[in-house]
């Protein structure tokens, strides 16, 4: 008999909800949340209202479109941590509530392994081994998977996210939130033509915050000349700042491989969805005879899907937990 998890996700300002079933994802549906762009950043309380409102509606779409109802189900996983402590509590009560309202096992999830379990969503999957670039609004990761169940942090950010750089510095160019994907947008008809400095940190650990103040004072400097400068040169502007993050992210995970040794390469998180992160990524990957892992698009950001197939892995190791379960709003991955 075919088995069918639910997964749910809600960490930050996206209510998700999608269908697993015998190693296929049945549906993925997500509830952007667009009223946060008018405040330039997810607002914790407003965000934990829009998932109250959301989550039974996407809930019963990601059912209706699988084509099941919710007793075919045979376990439902959620986001644990980490994430915004009250949209974790929405999803985490309703889902524990659901799976024992229907007397099923529930599974606890972390969003940060979540992410990296996207890659098992549909084939080819990486075998283990392999090194995966975790890079987030929240998140800068590079971590050693050796199995569904261990992972290494290898590396991490000191201070801001890879996402956080290309938010905030998309905010000093006047851009809505998330800028990371106005950014990509834009750079596509942008050469990389200023040169921002790069942090010197040493090993696999990142810094960004550098960065954006690297980058408020060149806009400072070129405004005081040219007060059009931003409008006049939008596209050159994003690409440049495209490109440094890229090339900061591509330098570290190419030492993380040598050091290493490991060749099988992979990338998550909404950073991921990057199309220059992604070419750039592909020529490495090419010279480096990498076997590179892209996710599709949908599996990038936030979703329910990588949530549903983490629970998969650990409910066929016969791992599920108990009403004491509560969600953790910092979790390491
Ligand atoms: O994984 P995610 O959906 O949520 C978190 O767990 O944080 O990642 C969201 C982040 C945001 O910072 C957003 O600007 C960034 O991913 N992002 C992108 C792109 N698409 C999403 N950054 C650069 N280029 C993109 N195409
Ligand atoms: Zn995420």
């Amino acid at each position: 008999m075919s088995k069918y998890i639910l997964g749910i996700e809600s960490s930050c300002d996206d209510t998700s909800a999608a269908v697993w079933s015998d190693g296929k994802i049945l549906s993925n549906c997500i509830a952007n949340q667009a009223i946060h762009a008018q405040y330039g950043g997810v607002v914790p309380e407003v965000a934990s209202r829009a998932h109250q409102q959301n989550i039974l509606p996407v809930v019963q779409e990601a059912l209706n479109q699988a084509g099941i109802t919710k007793h075919d189900l045979s376990a439902i996983a959620f986001t644990k941590g980490p994430g915004l402590i009250g949209s974790l509590i929405v999803g985490v009560s309703f889902a524990k509530s659901l799976a024992m309202a229907l007397d099923i096992p529930f599974i606890g999830v972390n969003h940060m392994q979540a992410h990296i379990m996207a890659h098992f969503a549909e084939q080819p999957y990486p075998e283990f081994p392999f090194l995966c670039l975790t890079v987030s609004g929240g998140h800068t990761q590079i971590v050693k998977v050796s199995s569904p169940f261990e992972y290494e942090l290898l590396g991490e950010t000191l201070d801001d996210a890879a996402g956080e750089a290309f938010d905030k510095s998309g905010k000093l160019l006047g851009l809505d939130y998330p800028a990371g994907p106005l950014i990509d947008q834009l750079a596509q008809s942008g050469k990389p033509a200023y040169e921002f400095s790069k942090p010197k940190i040493q090993g696999l650990n990142f810094s960004f915050s550098g960065l954006k103040t690297g980058i408020l004072y060149f806009l400072q400097k070129e405004m005081k000349k040219d007060s059009g400068f931003i409008q006049n040169n939008l596209n050159d502007i994003c690409a440049s700042i495209q490109d440094t993050i890229v090339q900061i992210l591509v330098g570290k995970i190419s030492r993380a491989s040598r050091e290493t040794g490991i060749k099988r390469i992979a990338i998550a998180g909404g950073v991921s969805a990057n199309s220059h992160l992604r070419s750039t990524l592909q020529v490495k990957a090419k010279k480096h005879h990498w076997e590179l892992f892209i996710p599709k698009f949908e599996y990038c950001t936030d979703n329910a899907a990588m949530i549903a197939v983490a629970g998969a892995f650990a409910l066929e190791e016969g791992r599920s937990d108990d009403q004491k379960i509560e969600p953790i709003a910092r979790l390491s991955v």
